[in-house]
């Protein structure tokens, strides 16, 4: 293949004009069999690649959707970006899925690759609170919609999921089993979902007349499994453990679970453990666990329809936000505390 091979290469090599190569990509019914034939002979022999974005940029008919994650090796993302896929393709669109891996560099440069790749739509995460390079995105004529984001900004579309909600389910869950010494493990309040799950949880508490040095937060720098297995140990270096741990996603309830198991101590009999997401893995951990579940491919198909409704009629597109309710999923990693005996671990 020689994608430098230019169209006008083609049209000389099979001894036609730059308008007939032109019609055997895009209206080949109107090329003579005998004709197109040699072009495409033509196009073999030279591995011509035609230059889809230069092509949809003169036809108007731009058709990439760039979605920007937070981190692509979580299942919550990829569960998203496959409803993103699934309404992109349905509408003719292809989507470049970038993983900004929360750096602020990572997903400039992202958003500048997806601008020169004539982008005509975007769904990100944004790793901070900041609409800049969202703003810079529609000054380019680029449509937006925030994937995971609420905003009550009146210029740009999201799709989210009410988190403070979702903390408060978790927390009141593990209260209502009588669990009442709790930990949160979390990230920086600076990642949105993650100050609206602790908001939740700290509502949960008030509400059943709980203080809030009920609700122990232990902060890791990312939300991964290995972080949720350096929050475990360091619960094991402590004088007791708690009754409950509340997990601000899966992975790290998941990372906490496998090292408390492999210390002797005993999920939920000992320590009762709630994660967020319901990612397909929680309902398969050693000890299935009980999670917030976001509607993870639904979050995904609604916000890739609200940027493609918009990019048909951009002039008459009104903004909207659209927040989904998530639920609790009760399974065997939460049970109702048995007696109140704290347990020193191990
Ligand atoms: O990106 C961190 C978390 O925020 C994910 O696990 C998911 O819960 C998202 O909302």
């Amino acid at each position: 293949m020689n994608p430098t091979a230019s169209i006008r290469e083609v049209a000389a090599a099979a001894r036609v004009s730059v308008g007939t190569v032109s019609n055997v990509l895009n209206r080949p019914a109107v090329v003579s069999p005998a004709t197109r034939d040699r072009v495409l002979a033509a196009i073999e022999e030279l591995g011509f690649v035609r230059n889809e974005s230069a092509r949809q940029l003169r036809s108007g008919t731009a058709r990439t959707i760039g979605l920007v994650v937070l981190d692509v090796g979580n299942p919550f993302f990829t569960d998203v970006a496959r409803g993103v896929e699934d309404s992109a393709t349905e509408a003719g669109h292809v989507v470049i899925l970038c993983n900004s891996d929360e750096s602020s560099a990572r997903e400039s440069r992202y958003l500048d690759l997806l601008t020169e790749q004539r982008a005509h739509a975007v769904l990100i995460t944004p790793v901070g609170d900041s609409l800049d390079p969202v703003r810079r995105l529609q000054r380019r004529g680029v449509s937006v919609v925030l994937l995971d984001h609420p905003t009550a900004s009146k210029d740009v579309c999201s799709v989210s999921v009410d988190d403070v909600i979702g903390g408060d389910l978790a927390t009141t869950h593990l209260l209502a089993g009588g669990h009442e010494e709790l930990v949160m493990v979390t990230g920086p309040e600076s990642i949105r979902q993650c100050a609206d799950r602790l908001a939740g949880a700290r509502r949960a508490l008030e509400r059943a007349g709980r203080p809030a040095e009920k609700l122990r937060t232990i902060e890791v720098p990312a939300l991964n499994v290995a972080s949720g297995q350096r929050a475990a140990e360091q619960l094991l270096a402590g004088p007791t453990l708690p009754d409950g741990v509340f997990c601000a996603n899966d992975l790290l309830a998941l990372g906490l679970l496998q090292v408390l198991m492999r210390a002797g101590v005993r999920v939920p009999e000992d320590v009762a453990l709630v994660g967020y997401d319901d990612i397909d893995f929680a309902a398969a951990a050693a000890v299935p666990l009980t999670s917030v579940r976001q509607p993870r491919y639904l979050i995904g198909r609604t916000a890739a329809d609200l940027v493609i409704a918009e990019t048909l009629a951009p002039k008459q597109h009104t903004h909207q936000h659209t927040v989904f309710t998530p639920e609790l999923v009760v399974r065997d990693s939460s049970h109702p505390r048995r007696n109140g005996a704290a347990v020193t671990p191990r």
